[in-house]
């Protein structure tokens, strides 16, 4: 009787077994036969109930049952395993003839390739990145470049307040005292400053956010022979071997004398053009040499040493260099120019 019902639990178990197709579904029936309350484990257990001349033969068939259950599991799990393994590989497998992804991987702004040049060409004359911060201290920004509250010359950076003592920076000459402060009395000091500066201006050459490079020099016996020959060299080294430069007198007042310097105009080579008005000349920066002023302020002799500074707009810059009339083509996104 017993012994019959082995006989099919065997058979059942073994075409179980081998109709599965899934992982999950083998576990599942390992379970239910020989986990800890599977039918097979159970039926271990209740052997001792059986009368002692039929134990020996049905406990041994129960083994025999128990233990080919066991393997024909173990055999299936392997063939299942396999089985997955290659269709996983089919899954990954490279058709080399299929046409390859498209890759875009986009492109640096006009204003950021112009301020990376700027920088390498600065980097090369052993300048290093002075830092400061867009919102400023109206110290920072006015103050201690010799410009008080009342200075006329506030009146040409129309600024946005934070509040009364705190500003968007108008320009990078802030940098300038926050080296110096942090840097005196070391010498020499040899730093551009890049960044964003912030006006109250909007038109087809201004915008409320543009960037500039500032540059600053302290050192002793610096002359504006010093300031020219690095202008020169800047201006040859982004615009061509057959750039001039010149200085007009000009006024700034945390520089003493204070110049704005023009190259000759990149697309007549200073014949006269629309371009440069008829004048042969761009302007492209302010510079000076370090009011003593400033320097005192920063806790540097002006009797012995003496430094100069620069700030040049860098869309101003991208405009020359690009051929851009119009500042606002930076700004708007448009995939059209940026791709150029
Ligand atoms: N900061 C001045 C400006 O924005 C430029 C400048 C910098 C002039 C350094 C002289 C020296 O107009």
């Amino acid at each position: 009787m017993l012994r019959e019902k082995l006989e099919r639990l065997r058979s059942e178990l073994s075409s179980r077994i081998s109709a599965i197709k899934e992982l999950e579904e083998l576990e599942k029936i390992r379970v239910q036969f020989l986990g800890k309350k599977g039918v097979i484990t159970m039926l271990m257990r209740s052997m001792n109930e059986l009368p002692a001349a039929e134990k020996p033969l049905l406990g041994k068939l129960l083994n025999e049952v128990k233990q080919s259950a066991a393997s024909e599991i173990e055999e299936k799990k392997i063939e299942l395993q396999e089985q997955l393994r290659q269709r996983q590989q089919e899954a990954e497998r490279i058709d080399v003839t299929l046409p390859g992804k498209v890759f875009n991987p986009g492109r640096r702004h006009p204003i950021t390739l112009v301020m990376e040049e700027i920088e390498e060409i600065f980097g090369c004359m052993g300048f290093q990145i002075g830092e400061g911060p867009d919102v400023e201290l109206d110290y920072y920004n006015f103050e201690a470049l010799n410009m008080p509250e009342e200075h006329p010359a506030r009146d040409m950076q129309d600024s946005f307040y934070i509040d009364k003592e705190i500003l968007l920076r108008t320009h990078t000459s802030p940098v300038q005292i926050r080296t110096m402060e942090k840097m005196a009395p070391e010498l020499p000091v040899r730093i551009i400053a890049p960044g964003k500066v912030y006006r109250r201006d909007d038109d087809i050459t201004h915008s409320p956010m543009f960037h500039q490079v500032e540059g600053l020099v302290v050192d002793r016996g610096i002359s504006l022979a010093d300031l020219k020959g690095t202008l020169l060299l800047f201006a040859r080294e982004m615009f061509g071997r057959e750039r001039q430069i010149r200085l007009r007198p000009s006024f700034f007042p945390f520089t003493e004398p204070s110049a704005e310097v023009d190259i000759s105009c990149i697309i007549c080579n200073g014949q006269g053009c629309r371009t440069c008005g008829e004048s042969g000349w761009l302007e492209i920066l302010g510079a000076g040499m370090v009011h003593p002023r400033v320097l005192e302020v920063c806790g540097y002799d002006p009797e012995l040493v003496s430094g100069f500074a620069f700030g040049m707009g860098v869309e101003r810059i991208a405009m020359l260099k690009y051929g851009i009339d119009d500042i606002r083509l930076f700004y708007t996104n448009d995939l059209r120019m940026l791709r150029q």
